[in-house]
């Protein structure tokens, strides 16, 4: 893997770290990073703003982050560096002084800062330490002068009061509410503690303190920002104590550095809960212990730096599993390191806090979480089948399923309720994926509760049957699934009919709900319902397989009979029972999703309709910079297609390239062997190829986006919203599954790849239920997809698949394509 620093503006990739090196603390967006990875979670702009949280962002957030904020991400976790009369950041901003040298370093779980202005060098460290809910951050201060210097380090970090809606909304009462212990160097924060709560944070260094502060004005100075407080100007704290207003934690540490010195300071914002009964110390003095504890872990530099080493060789080991080496940088580095990284966020984050998604907003996703899957079955396969077992659980017995559930309940979220009919079957992705990446059956015979239940009567596997079922008992007039409140599409809202802004698209249904179907249910009932059929077949439950087999077939003729439009495959009827997505529309003629799940489900592949669909997604969806979601956008509100007619056109789902659809169509081509198309549309949403043209994309160019703005937009090619999207696993899963095509499938490890012609060979490394293989697969005669020759340790071995019976250990696979 190489460094690469042509074209780049705002920074470039350092693979054999597995870092991304932010050179300019004004990136078109704030570029951020997410620590932790168990339950405690922080995110990192590259100057360090952003906020950590417990479990949930919304009810156990620690510090305080404005979102909408101006100038653009305030807040966060700030190291002020004075030397004489000059002040600066540790972190490259909030204060805007000039630096001699920034630079941040996101790397996995950890992002490090370098700065240094008059001859004092400065670099922090920041991470949550494994099964820690900390941040710890490190901050070594160096003086490269000739002469000695006294530096002043000012820490500062804001506390949220927990429940970050109320926090940024109920002033009548929380500025009347936070209160703070100070010992040492220790400074606690414990609003409500003294109430119904049974935690509190703290933030200690381990060294004495020259002063400190807990009351933001008093740092601050009244109607200043965080950009020159007055203490850090006067270079002196105010030993302040906050009672209510906006409590902060910030520690003066006074350095007194020889040439050439570097000290080292250890920070610890913890998280921490006390038993009921074990809450106090004494009258409202707070039971101190487990965090003095805590702070002790990392109270020196040699036992932060081992933290970190323990923290980097989880990730080489989580990383590990799967790499490649073709000859495409780019497509390694993203395969590698950067969307297997984002998978993981994805999985512990699913959509609820970014810098676009506020996390007071939304739970984890049933329709989403079950996708994520796909992106990690082969990192953490335990975690998956937790994961799926929990979503499991929020299935009602109807084999319908709550859109949502909360974190820190894992119980289905009543507000937002149910009736996305496309929600149930993506279970049968996930498990089906899970179970083919690691051979444990076991999971169908788990007994999970349904919704209304305290105790489980069925097992995993019957609530994939009635998933399944779910389908079949709720078909519209033609034959075609209901779509309910929307399927994948939330903003296909056909029994929405809102006229009034101040209500939900999403759960607000006035139409009838037994007309309006989904041609992408239908495609995905084709698709995933055949998985179930054969995961029946391998139960040896041979008559539901035949059963699920004849609903499945009747659904493919119907949609051939009612679905198909001429050049391509519809997308819905409305509750009029009007086409969505037909060239008899004026607007919305065409439609992404439908064309990539009835592709993927080889609906009419045999007549021609699959390449003929796929030929259409070309020439009408197609841009430089991915596929658009639907052609013509939509030019005007049209309350019986509801949200997606709320978008100006060429944004979000009215026509914007909505990446997560995108690998659909990477799939479809692949499928049907078009190798160079499947790599063109692939590549075009990865951010790896997008470095020449950060300043239009604006969002990190190491992690998937959302949404990029489609032709129709203002600034085709401007993406929005990254980190949290299911892109992330579907563009990994269309890469791995289906470009380099190694497939776990139920008897081992298919290898049927459709890649670029020009590509003579790659390598790949692939641990897989208890195996490692080193596979190389060659292409001497320039195809994209063909015959597969495989050659196992020296041996030919008939057919494509590696049996996962036969082997263990290491294992050398030549794989030759003709
Ligand atoms: C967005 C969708 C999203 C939905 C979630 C809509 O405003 O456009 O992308 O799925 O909200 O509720
Ligand atoms: C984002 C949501 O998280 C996802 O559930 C939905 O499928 C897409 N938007 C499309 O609307």
């Amino acid at each position: 893997m190489q460094t690469n620093k042509t074209n780049e503006k705002f920074g470039y990739f350092d693979d054999a770290n597995y870092e991304y090196v932010i050179t300019t603390p004004y990136t078109p967006t704030p570029w951020i990073n997410y620590l932790g990875n168990d339950g405690f979670y922080g995110l990192i702009s590259n100057t360090a703003g952003g906020y950590c949280f417990d479990r949930d962002p919304k009810f156990r957030r620690l510090t305080r982050y404005r979102y909408n904020s101006v100038p653009l991400d305030n807040g966060g976790r700030y190291f002020y560096i004075r030397d004489e009369n000059d002040f600066w950041s540790a972190t490259g901003r909030p204060v805007n002084t000039e630096l001699d040298e920034y630079s941040c370093r996101h790397g996995m779980g950890y992002s490090r800062f370098n700065a240094s202005k008059n001859g004092i060098a400065t670099q922090v460290t920041s991470f949550i330490p494994l099964d820690t809910k900390a941040e710890v951050h490190s901050l070594q201060v160096t003086n490269n002068n000739d002469t000695s210097k006294t530096v002043d380090v000012f820490s500062f970090i804001e506390w949220c009061l927990w429940n970050a809606e109320d926090d940024g909304a109920n002033f009548q009462r929380n500025l009347s509410t936070g209160e703070v212990e100070v010992a040492g160097s220790t400074i606690y924060h414990k609003t409500e503690y003294r109430e119904r709560r049974n935690h509190y944070a703290f933030y200690s260094v381990n060294r004495e303190l020259d002063g400190y502060d807990t009351n933001r004005e008093s740092f601050l100075g009244q109607y200043r920002g965080f950009d020159r407080p007055q203490v850090v100007e006067n270079g002196k704290s105010t030993n302040s104590f906050a009672r209510g207003w906006s409590p902060i934690a910030s520690q003066h540490l006074k350095l007194k550095l020889a040439p050439g010195e570097t000290q080292s300071l250890e920070f610890v914002l913890g998280y921490i809960e006390v038993e009921t009964d074990e809450k106090w110390e004494s009258k409202n003095v707070i039971n101190k212990t487990p965090a003095n504890e805590m702070a002790a872990r990392f109270d020196t530099h040699d036992k932060v730096k081992a933290e970190l080493a323990k923290l980097n060789a989880y990730w080489h080991n989580l990383l590990n599993k799967f790499s490649v080496n073709t000859p495409d940088d780019k497509f390694n580095r993203a395969i590698n390191i950067w969307n297997q990284y984002q998978n993981m966020v994805t999985f512990n984050l699913s959509r609820s806090a970014s810098f676009y998604e506020s996390g007071i907003g939304r739970g984890m996703g049933f329709r989403d979480s079950n996708q994520d899957t796909i992106g990690f079955a082969h990192m953490v396969p335990d975690k998956v089948k937790e994961r799926i077992l929990d979503l499991s659980a929020t299935q009602k017995p109807d084999g319908s399923a709550y859109h949502q559930y909360q974190p820190l309940t894992k119980k289905g979220n009543a507000n937002i309720g149910g009736n996305f009919n496309d929600d149930p079957m993506w279970m049968v992705l996930s498990t089906t994926n899970y179970i083919k990446e690691t051979g444990d059956f076991s999971i169908l015979d788990e007994m999970v509760i349904y919704d209304d239940q305290e105790v489980a009567t069925h097992d995993h596997f019957d609530h994939l049957v009635r998933a399944f079922n779910h389908v079949v008992n709720n078909l519209g007039p033609h034959g075609l699934p209901l779509i309910g409140r929307a399927d994948w599409n939330d903003c296909l809202n056909l029994n929405c009919f809102s006229e009034n802004p101040n209500e939900s698209y999403q759960t607000t249904q006035r139409g009838a709900s037994d007309v309006a179907e989904s041609v992408m249910i239908a495609g995905q009932f084709v698709l995933y319902g055949q998985e179930f059929v054969d995961l029946c077949k391998q139960l040896g439950k041979d008559e539901l397989a035949a059963s699920c087999l004849a609903h499945v077939d009747t659904m493919r003729s119907t949609i051939e009979q009612h679905a198909w439009d001429g050049q391509w495959y519809l997308r819905a009827y409305d509750s009029r029972g009007e086409k969505v997505g037909s060239h008899e529309n004026e607007e919305g003629k065409i439609f992404i999703e439908s064309q990539g799940f009835c592709a993927m489900a080889g609906v009419g592949i045999d007549d021609g309709k699959v390449k003929q669909a796929l030929d259409s997604v070309e020439k009408h969806l197609s841009t430089d910079y991915g596929i658009m979601l639907n052609q013509p956008a939509f030019s005007s509100y049209n309350k019986y297609l509801g949200e997606i007619t709320s978008y100006p056109p060429g944004y979000k789902e009215n026509a914007g390239i909505f990446c997560h659809n995108n690998p659909w169509i990477t799939i479809s081509e692949a499928m049907i062997g078009r190798g160079e198309k499947a790599y063109e549309y692939y590549s075009k949403i990865t951010p790896a190829y997008l470095q020449e043209v950060q300043s239009l994309h604006k969002t990190e160019p190491y992690v998937y986006s959302q949404m990029v703005a489609g032709n129709d937009s203002a600034n085709p090619g401007e993406a929005k919203n990254s980190w949290l999207t299911g892109t992330a696993a579907w563009n990994y899963y269309a890469a791995t599954q289906y470009i380099l095509g190694i497939r776990p499938v139920y008897q081992g490890l298919e290898i049927d790849p459709c890649i670029l012609p020009s590509w003579d060979k790659v390598s790949i490394k692939r641990e897989f239920r208890g195996a490692q293989y080193d596979i190389e697969l060659r292409n001497p005669n320039g195809l994209s997809k063909g015959t597969i020759q495989l050659n196992i340790d020296g041996q030919a071995v008939k057919g494509s698949v590696i049996d996962a019976s036969t082997y263990s250990g290491k294992h050398t696979i030549i794989a030759t394509l003709q």
